[in-house]
Order: C-alpha cells, then structure tokens, then sequence
C-alpha cells in the first residue's frame, strides 16, 4: 500500500477558470464524449436512466446521455460552466437539469440515481474530503448502481500545483471499497493522447 501523505494542492478557483479562460485553453474540455465513455454507455453492462454527473463542467458528457434519453442530473461548481452547459443543452435540443452547486453540499434524495458519472471531479477533490464524497456518491446512488470514475493515475509523470492528483489504484481500493465493488481499473489516456488516467466502473454494494 501506498501510504505516503500527499502535497495538498490549493483549490482553483474555478469560476475564474470558466469565466476567464477561452474552452479551447481548459485542458480537461471536450466537446466530444470519450471513447471509453460512449462505448460504456453503448453497452450492455449498464442501462443507466436516472444520472447524476458530478462536476459537470461545460455539460458535454450529460448532453451525450440526455441525448440517449437518460433523465440527466448534472452539477457543478462553477455558475459560468453551468451556464455555458445549459446554453449547449438548449442548441442540442435535450433537456439536463443543470445545478450551480458544491456536489458536497447539496442535498440529493437518498438512493435517488442509478448511474454517475464522474469525469475528473474526484481527482481535484482534497484527499480530507474523498471519504467524505465517496459516501456522498453512495449515498446518493440506489443498490447495485454504478459510479464510474475518471481520474488521472499515478503513472502520470509530469504535474504541478494547478494539475489534478494523480490517484493511485491503492487510493481507489482505500476510498471506494467500503461503498462499492471496484471493477477493473483501465489505463487510459485522458482524451485519447494526454495525461495518463484511470477509469473503473464500480457498483454500490448492497
Ligand atoms: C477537471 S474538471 C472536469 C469537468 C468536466 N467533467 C469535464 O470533463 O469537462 C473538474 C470540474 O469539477 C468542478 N468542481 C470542483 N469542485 C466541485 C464540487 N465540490 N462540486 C461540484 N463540482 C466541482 C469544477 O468546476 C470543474 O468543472
């Protein structure tokens, strides 16, 4: 096991990124879905209708799944991504209810989702909060639905003070085996050629 404390990272502040940077120059933003994510979602493993996406950002994954005909929840931080999220929902014509709102803070209905999302809100989260949102990810979810994570790994060399944690598989086991039966953790590239990654879908243990 990896015990090492991490450096703790300051927290963005992630209205200014939204408001202050053009989408082409935030690193993470997509205008497209992931491989990985459309292939998951195209396939028989789960039929997720009822979505949560934490940490949202410009709305794209939760745009892809309403388009699917997902009932779709998505929150994030950040009022001007959720306000460009919704100007994006309103052009593809599909229906998102969008949240201005700290994922932690906010109240869900106990058990309410079958399925969330997260693309890279886990990873900017710090380390004396992730137990604290991994009991918020389960709570919300109902019995055997599944949270699918995305984070950087720890394979990933190069970082800095403005880039996520890199999250080991020891982390992931630490944190969510409590809550869920932890899948296959895949190696990955985020978005294709960048920065290595994880994903792993993992169902609530009943
Ligand atoms: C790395 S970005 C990923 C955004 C989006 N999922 C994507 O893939 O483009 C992390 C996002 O988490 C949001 N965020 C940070 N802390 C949050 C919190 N406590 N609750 C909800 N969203 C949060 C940020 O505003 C940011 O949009």
């Amino acid at each position: 096991m990896d015990e090492r404390p991490e450096r703790m990272k300051k927290t963005p502040d992630w209205e200014k990124v939204y408001s202050e940077r053009n989408l082409a120059q935030i690193p993470w933003n997509s205008d497209k879905p992931d491989p990985e994510f459309i292939e998951l979602i195209d396939s028989d493993k789960i039929r997720p209708y009822c979505i949560l996406d934490i940490g949202c950002g410009t709305g794209t994954d939760a745009i892809y799944l309403a388009s699917k005909g997902a009932n779709v929840t998505a929150i994030d931080i950040s009022r001007e991504a959720i306000r460009i999220a919704g100007g994006k929902a309103e052009k593809a014509g599909v229906k998102v209810n969008f949240i201005a709102g700290d994922f932690l803070k906010v109240e869900f209905d106990n058990e309410r989702f079958d399925f969330v999302n997260d693309r890279g809100c886990f990873h900017i989260m710090s380390p004396l909060r992730r137990e604290d949102f991994a009991a918020k990810v389960s709570r919300v979810l109902k019995g055997q639905g599944f949270y699918y994570l995305r984070c950087w790994s720890d394979k990933q060399e190069y970082e800095n003070e403005g880039t996520p944690y890199r999250i080991s598989k020891d982390v992931i086991y630490r944190i969510f085996s409590k809550f869920f039966d932890v899948g296959e953790i895949r190696d990955v590239r985020w978005g294709g050629k960048g920065p290595w990654s994880y994903t792993c879908l993992m169902s609530k243990r009943v």
